[in-house]
């Protein structure tokens, strides 16, 4: 039997894993398995869970998985779900990000999934509106909901996180993924190797214990227990930090002769989209190693999970 927990994330927003602890990591990764054997058993998925709650995504960037999996998070769960495109709303006649909150607020939701490019955007909506706010990336300060979703399928793997070895490669500067990963990494006792392009990774953010920086991939690949690719963020690149697309995956594309600088059964992780070829070589994200389709299910997973706890509290009948 398991422990039942004595925390609660109910009407807890979720902006970055630095406002978690260990114990509400946790919960959340218990509850996702759960979730998880749900989505697996196939025919009905329609829970009642979330019947009579109302979530909105709110979305300024461009987003497949995170968005339609909390999209289908919710419905699986009975919510009412709306999704906003900036592309297609009045944000595009210039309405402000305080004003659209608000006029989401009025219409009664329960919760705003957000994504926005400025970094503190999740922030800044939890101090001008009511409903629960999710982060779905602000920037390249965090996307929460994605670490999750990483060591979920970390978890799934290895049976356990504590103690692993995790490189993480690439554009660490421009990626909200890193940031979050790392924190959520080193609350669960894991240690953190970092490496790519030196103007890509600002070494001075990461002077903490249990996180490693390293100038060659190789370094940070050795014995490494789990590999977390990043894609080069070329929307948010200023010209200039790396030569050439040829140059990068020469000396920082993850391919199969660098794979095996890494343990045996190494687990490989990339959140996607995928810049084949150039972060990652496709027989790598194709190969036998490679959990990146399965982490768009654990996305799914995740975010019920999320949904749940935070709209619910993770009512005894909401998650058995
Ligand atoms: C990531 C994002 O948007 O931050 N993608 C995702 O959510 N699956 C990573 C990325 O875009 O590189």
């Amino acid at each position: 039997m398991e422990k039942s927990s004595s925390v609660n994330l109910f009407g807890k927003n979720v902006v970055a894993l630095e406002n978690f602890s260990a114990e509400e990591i946790r919960l959340v990764l218990n509850t996702a398995r759960k979730m998880k054997q749900i989505i697996r058993r196939g025919g009905e998925k329609k829970l009642p869970n979330l019947r009579g709650k109302a979530i909105v995504n709110l979305f300024y960037e461009p987003s497949t998985r995170t968005r339609t999996s909390f999209e289908l998070a919710g419905k699986y769960l009975g919510a009412d779900v709306v999704s906003i495109n900036s592309g297609t709303s009045s944000i595009v006649k210039g309405e402000s990000l305080r004003d659209t909150l608000r006029t989401i607020e009025a219409m009664g939701v329960d919760a705003i999934v957000m994504r926005h490019k400025a970094e503190g955007a999740a922030d800044f909506a939890t101090q001008v509106v009511k409903p629960v706010i999710i982060n779905a990336g602000d920037g390249a300060h965090a996307h929460p909901s994605q670490a999750l979703l990483d060591l979920f399928t970390i978890e799934q793997h290895k049976g356990h996180l504590e103690g692993l070895k995790v490189a993480i490669l690439g554009d660490i500067l421009h990626s909200r993924v890193a940031r979050s990963d790392i924190q959520g990494m080193r609350k669960m006792g894991m240690e953190v190797h970092l490496a790519g392009p030196k103007t890509l990774l600002p070494r001075f953010l990461f002077q903490e214990p249990g996180i490693f920086v390293h100038e060659r991939i190789e370094e940070a690949m050795e014995a490494a227990d789990v590999i977390n690719v990043l894609r080069i963020q070329l929307e948010r690149q200023k010209a200039g930090l790396f030569p050439s697309m040829r140059e990068y995956a020469r000396v920082f594309g993850v391919n199969e002769k660098r794979l095996s600088l890494a343990k045996k059964d190494v687990l490989v992780l990339h959140p996607g989209p995928m810049n084949k070829g150039l972060e990652i070589a496709p027989d790598v994200a194709y190969g036998d190693h490679s959990a990146i389709q399965e982490q768009v299910q654990n996305g799914v997973a995740i975010r019920m999970a999320i949904l749940t706890l935070i709209l619910t509290g993770g009512r005894k009948d909401a998650v058995d």
